[in-house]
């Protein structure tokens, strides 16, 4: 969700920035737009994608100080007036923000009747602000500390002053935003992945602080003005993960990468003698719990649901999921020590922050799950475990989702374990054989297509069902279709369909089914039935030792805990083809965004 990059140094800003923003795309955007300052102020705004504002971008645009913005609607439509840049009514500041500021519409009443606004979006407030607030005083630092204390809600923000070209003015708020040093410059940016070319040091920024970034220098203060000292980091970032390659798209480079991913955990959690291994502190904080909420949006949701079945069979504590947007504003009665499981891939989701928020302030124990180290959830947290997933940029999940589910199995199996409790299997071994079954199903890629196209080219809806742990993996990969294809799709748990979701099956209405347990493979066959008898195209897929004839596919056998990494393989192919082959842009789907930072 929208995207920042700032640059500041010698050479012409345009090229940098303009790069930048073009990583920063996977965040899903509508508009975008740079600020160039150099002899002049150079502004271009476009609504749609970074190409065309490349393309109207002048050769002779120059500056060495800018800012560029990708902007993702929330207050005011998708146009080139709510674009950012946007400019003072005096002309002197330029703005790009991130966030929503939540009493905009006080501020304006307050402070700025008198100021015609050109945007309908909260951004133009702060950028009016500090016009108003530089008229009673000389000193731009000032008027930027006073306008920042007077903003509520979330911000990240970077400004100009078209009177000083040697500063690039920033500040954060719960919106995420680093600091890149370089040698002779220094950048911005939403994501390090944005500047990576320029530079891999950065500093990160914490909430309410102000950086005032200078070619050879920065300085950090907070609200107040005390300066602040940070040491930067190395970003552990490399090219390779965050270009497409040899692929046509970021999806389908990520779904591949995923048996790599789970090697990747099997050695981050175990210990130098092979085996599985947590920090004491989060084998301390499971065990003190009596009641685990798990707390996630969209595909970490549907994760989510697969943690719970893991802790409550091998570990026995109950577990509620809760989807984070809900629990925010109706939290359920609490046990006397529940622990929070946040599971968020990029760590910056604001519905899931908004409960940490309200659980902190409980004083709750808190663990995140996420791929982003450092990110708000994590730092916020009182622990966190990570994904190794590597940068995940298709808008729609898949490797993170795949990571997530492994990360719940080791903590599951680690917490029942920790509790004395005998399991009969390694589950680093397991996770070892899932790696090489998902790589044997990557290579199916042709068949995958070919049921893709006979079942999913020119169908509106489709519905997956499955049972027990088969039904949330066929949330799952309805959630895929749906995002990326457009098509209306639904999971449903095979036995309630008939309970009203079977009057929607129509002659030829696909359904996907899922049959990888043992214990109800009856059931659902008897499902799929049902649906065939009333008209519907079936696709069945199933594993090995379940098998029947006609099953469009049968997946190679793993532990009964592992199969959904298995079973959401297909599935992701199937949603990737579909869109594929419907004309769809895969990875950046309408409508969508990768880091949703607004609640
Ligand atoms: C998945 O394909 C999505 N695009 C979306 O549902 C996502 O999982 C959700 O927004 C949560 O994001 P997070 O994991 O970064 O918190």
């Amino acid at each position: 969700m929208c995207g920042i990059v700032g640059y500041i140094g010698t050479k012409n800003a345009k090229n940098i920035l303009l790069n930048g923003l073009e990583k920063l795309e996977y965040r899903g955007y509508d508009s975008a737009g740079i600020a160039l300052l150099g002899e002049t102020l150079n502004i271009t705004k476009v609504k749609g994608r970074i190409a065309a504002l490349r393309e109207k971008m002048e050769d002779e645009a120059f500056g060495t100080l800018g800012i560029g913005h990708t902007r993702w609607a929330t207050h005011g439509v998708p146009s080139e007036e709510n674009a950012h840049p946007h400019e003072s009514a005096s002309g002197r500041f330029t703005i790009v923000h991130n966030g929503v500021i939540e009493n905009y519409q006080e501020l304006k009443e307050t402070y700025l009747q008198d100021v015609p606004f050109k945007s309908e979006t909260d951004t133009e407030v702060i950028v009016q602000l500090m016009d108003k607030m530089s008229q009673t005083t000389q000193d731009t630092v000032t008027a930027f500390r006073q306008t920042i204390q007077l903003l509520q809600g979330s911000y990240a923000i970077g400004l100009l002053d078209n009177e000083d070209v040697d500063t690039l003015y920033v500040a954060k708020n719960k919106s995420p935003l680093l600091v890149g040093i370089g040698n002779g410059f220094n950048v911005i940016a939403s994501d390090a992945m944005a500047t990576l070319k320029e530079t891999d040091q950065y500093v990160e920024i914490h909430d309410e602080e102000i950086v005032l970034l200078h070619k050879d220098s920065i300085v950090m203060m907070d609200v107040e003005g005390s300066v602040i000292e940070r040491e930067p980091y190395t970003a552990e970032l490399d090219m390779q993960d965050i270009e497409k390659g040899t692929y046509a798209h970021f999806m389908l480079k990520e779904i591949d990468e995923q048996p790599f991913v789970i090697r990747k955990i099997i050695q981050a959690y175990q210990n130098s003698d092979g085996q599985l291994e947590m920090s004491q502190d989060i084998r301390n904080t499971m065990q003190e719990a009596d009641r685990i909420h798990i707390i996630a949006s969209g595909t970490s949701y549907h994760a989510g649901l697969v943690g719970k079945q893991f802790i409550e069979t091998l570990a026995s504590i109950p577990v509620e999921v809760h989807i984070a947007s809900e629990f925010a504003y109706h939290t359920p009665l609490l046990s006397e020590n529940p622990l929070f499981i946040f599971i968020s891939q990029s760590g910056e989701t604001a519905d899931a922050r908004a409960v940490l928020t309200k659980v902190k302030k409980r004083g709750f124990n808190t663990i995140t799950l996420t791929n982003v180290p450092g990110s708000t959830l994590s730092r916020e947290s009182n622990h966190t475990l990570q994904l190794h997933a590597g940068p995940e940029i298709a808008v729609a999940s898949t490797k993170a989702y795949t990571a997530q589910i492994a990360v719940l199995a080791l903590l599951a199996v680690d917490t029942a374990r920790e509790k004395g409790v005998q399991l009969d299997f390694d589950l680093l071994q397991e996770l070892a054989i899932a790696a090489s079954v998902i790589e044997t199903l990557t290579e199916q890629k042709d068949k995958i297509e070919e049921l893709a196209k006979t079942f999913l080219n020119t169908t509106r809806n489709a519905f997956f069902i499955g049972r027990g742990i088969d039904y949330y993996v066929c949330s799952e990969g309805a959630l895929k279709l749906k995002e990326i294809s457009y098509i209306q799709a639904e999971g449903f748990a095979g036995g309630e369909l008939k309970h009203g979701t079977i009057a929607l099956i129509e002659e030829d209405t696909p359904v996907i089914a899922l049959a990888t347990q043992k214990a109800v493979n009856h059931p659902i066959r008897s499902n799929v039935q049902e649906v065939v008898s009333r008209g519907a195209k079936a696709l069945t897929i199933s594993m090995e030792g379940m098998e029947q004839t006609g099953d469009a596919l049968v997946l190679p056998a793993v532990h009964e805990i592992l199969t959904p990494l298995i079973s959401v393989v297909p599935l992701q192919l199937l949603a990737y083809y579909a869109a594929l082959h419907r004309g769809c842009d895969v990875d950046k789907p309408r409508n969508l965004a990768k880091s949703v930072t607004v609640e």
